[in-house]
């Protein structure tokens, strides 16, 4: 029998980002990505509706991703503010080095900022030149970007057309994983490792076959990267991910229909369930065994990943009786919208079957932000991984079967009662609960 519920504990790792001062009391400062000093000028940098008139369909797709939301995020904001009061503005440059790389580096982010204060290029967040833009990676978390705004524009294709509105440069470095690690990964100040899907794909199948992060984020597809050049293989820069932007009016009604089409693609499937009795009749008023599997469907990284103690991943199970009433269930919805244990013994009891994270503080109580946390502990599966837990489910001597139990995989991006504790009520009807496998079975009951 494989271990029931394994609980991984992220070790923190010594964090090469806060400058040596990991003093609250002390700004703080690393050379590469929270300069003391500017190291570039925000008017060289040019915004993404310029590339947009020759480079009309990636333009088109960035500005409905994540990575031109990622200033705009009413979530990032709300964090943001809590960390401000927290450390009186003394590391504000820490959360926005990977949400404005240009900002940040350009010396923007300054104790205390406020967003309305922000030139428009730092609002574009991660615009085209935040990418195409870097000259090398210096390490691969934590904004590890070198920024080159004189240099040319960096891409995958090896022999650019001539353009008269930038130079063009084959980079190997921008058809990589470790591309996305440099803001894909993130360690807190104090060392705690929070995202790391590309610490997770080391080693993955994925990485042993070649599979890149932009293999499945940036899938491929032909046409032209500019009308009238030539025909090329192109990679789509959407960056479909597991959320949709919550604020209202950032993206069109038709827009967000369609992605919210594209994240349930993405995630049906990402993750198998399968729900087996342990015996297939058992004795009214006996414990019925039920073996639930969970398999990770992704080759290259954990289900869930990335901002996993934001993410809610978990497994609801309902198992009913011959007249259809319901006499278990865990993971369905309380009154605050919160999945819930279920009321019996064993796994599942209390707390529900979680797949996500949770952050902990050093009194081991669960905490919301990352800054308050000295753990960070996870259950998500590892890449193709599986984990089987055993469900008890009493029944009385006057139950009639057959039980019938139905097992789900369901995945959400944020808590209710975390946007409510951030003041964030209103986007809390926007949240959407994603299915992303079923599997159903049956239990014959025998007379006692
Ligand atoms: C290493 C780069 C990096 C740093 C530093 C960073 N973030 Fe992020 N942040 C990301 C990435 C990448 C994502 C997307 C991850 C995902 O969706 O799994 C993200 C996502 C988020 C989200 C969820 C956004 C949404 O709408 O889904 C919030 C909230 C957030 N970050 C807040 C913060 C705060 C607060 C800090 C400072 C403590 C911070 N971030 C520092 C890279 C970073
Ligand atoms: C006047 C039109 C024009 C504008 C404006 C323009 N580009 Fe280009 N860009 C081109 C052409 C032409 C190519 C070459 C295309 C080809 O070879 O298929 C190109 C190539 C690229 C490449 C591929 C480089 C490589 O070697 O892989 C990237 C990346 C790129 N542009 C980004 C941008 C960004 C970012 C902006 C805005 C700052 C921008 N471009 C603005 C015309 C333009
Ligand atoms: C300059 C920093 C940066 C780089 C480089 C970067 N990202 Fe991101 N990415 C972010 C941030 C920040 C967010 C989250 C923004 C938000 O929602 O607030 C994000 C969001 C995403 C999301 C959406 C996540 C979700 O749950 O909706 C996906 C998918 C993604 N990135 C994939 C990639 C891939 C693949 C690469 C490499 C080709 C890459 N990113 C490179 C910073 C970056
Ligand atoms: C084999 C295809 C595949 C590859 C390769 C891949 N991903 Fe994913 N990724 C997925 C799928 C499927 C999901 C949706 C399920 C999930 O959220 O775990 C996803 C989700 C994500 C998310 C959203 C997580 C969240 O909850 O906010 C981020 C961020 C992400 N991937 C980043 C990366 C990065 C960085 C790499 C490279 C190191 C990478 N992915 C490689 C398939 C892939
Ligand atoms: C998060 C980083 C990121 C951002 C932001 C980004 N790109 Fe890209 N872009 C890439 C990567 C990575 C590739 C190469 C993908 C590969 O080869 O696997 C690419 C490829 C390209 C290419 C070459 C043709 C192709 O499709 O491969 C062009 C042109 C381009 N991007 C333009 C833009 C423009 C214009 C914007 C802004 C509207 C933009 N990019 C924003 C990462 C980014």
């Amino acid at each position: 029998m494989k271990t029931l519920y394994t609980i991984l504990t992220l070790i923190p790792l010594a964090c090469a980002c806060g400058g040596g001062a990991s003093d609250p009391d002390e700004l703080l400062f690393d050379a590469l990505s929270m300069p003391r000093e500017p190291t570039v000028a925000l008017d060289g940098f040019a915004s993404a509706e310029q590339c947009g008139l020759c480079h009309e369909a990636h333009y088109r797709e960035w500005s409905t991703s994540g990575h031109a939301y990622a200033m705009i995020d009413p979530v990032f904001r709300a964090f943001v503010a809590v960390r401000q009061e927290h450390y009186g503005g003394k590391q504000d440059m820490f959360c926005l080095q990977c949400h404005s790389p240009i900002g940040t580096r350009g010396g923007e982010i300054v104790p205390g900022f406020e967003f309305a204060d922000l030139q428009p290029i730092t609002l574009e967040g991660v615009t085209c030149e935040s990418c195409h833009k870097v000259a090398s990676l210096a390490r691969p978390y934590n904004s590890g970007h070198l920024l080159d705004p004189d240099g040319p524009m960096r891409g995958t294709i090896t022999a650019p057309a001539v353009s008269g509105a930038h130079e063009s440069q084959f980079s190997p470095l921008h058809g990589d994983a470790s591309f996305c690690a440099g803001c894909h990964d993130l360690r807190e100040v104090s060392g705690l490792v929070l995202e790391r899907p590309y610490g997770e794909w080391q080693g993955s199948p994925a990485a042993a076959a070649g599979v890149q992060c932009q293999g499945c984020h940036m899938p491929r597809y032909e046409g032209q990267a500019v009308a009238g050049g030539p025909a090329r293989t192109l990679h789509r820069h959407a960056w479909i991910g597991a959320g949709i932007p919550l604020l209202e009016g950032f993206v069109t009604a038709e827009e967000e229909a369609s992605l919210r089409a594209e994240v349930k693609r993405l995630l049906a499937g990402s993750a198998r369930v399968d729900i087996m009795p342990a015996a297939t009749s058992v004795r009214a008023g006996e414990v019925v065994d039920l073996l639930v599997t969970v398999e990770n469907n992704i080759s290259a990284h954990n289900f869930p990943t990335g901002s996993t103690f934001n993410r809610q991943a978990w497994i609801e199970v309902v198992v009913r009786d011959g007249a259809g009433r319901i006499v278990f269930a865990t993971g369905t919805l309380d009154a605050d919208g919160e999945p819930r244990g279920s009321s019996g013994a064993g796994p599942g009891a209390g707390e529900p079957l979680r797949l996500g994270s949770i952050l902990v503080d050093a009194r081991g109580e669960p905490v919301l932000f990352p800054w308050r946390a000295t753990e960070h502990v996870s259950n998500a599966l590892e890449p193709l991984g599986e984990r089987v837990f055993r469900l008890r489910v009493p029944t009385t001597r006057a139950a009639r079967g057959p039980l019938s139990a139905e097992a789900r995989v369901l995945f959400r991006a944020f808590s209710p009662t975390a946007l409510r504790a951030l003041g964030l009520d209103e986007y809390v009807a926007r949240l959407e609960i994603h299915e992303v496998s079923r599997d159903h079975t049956s239990v014959e009951l025998r007379a006692p």
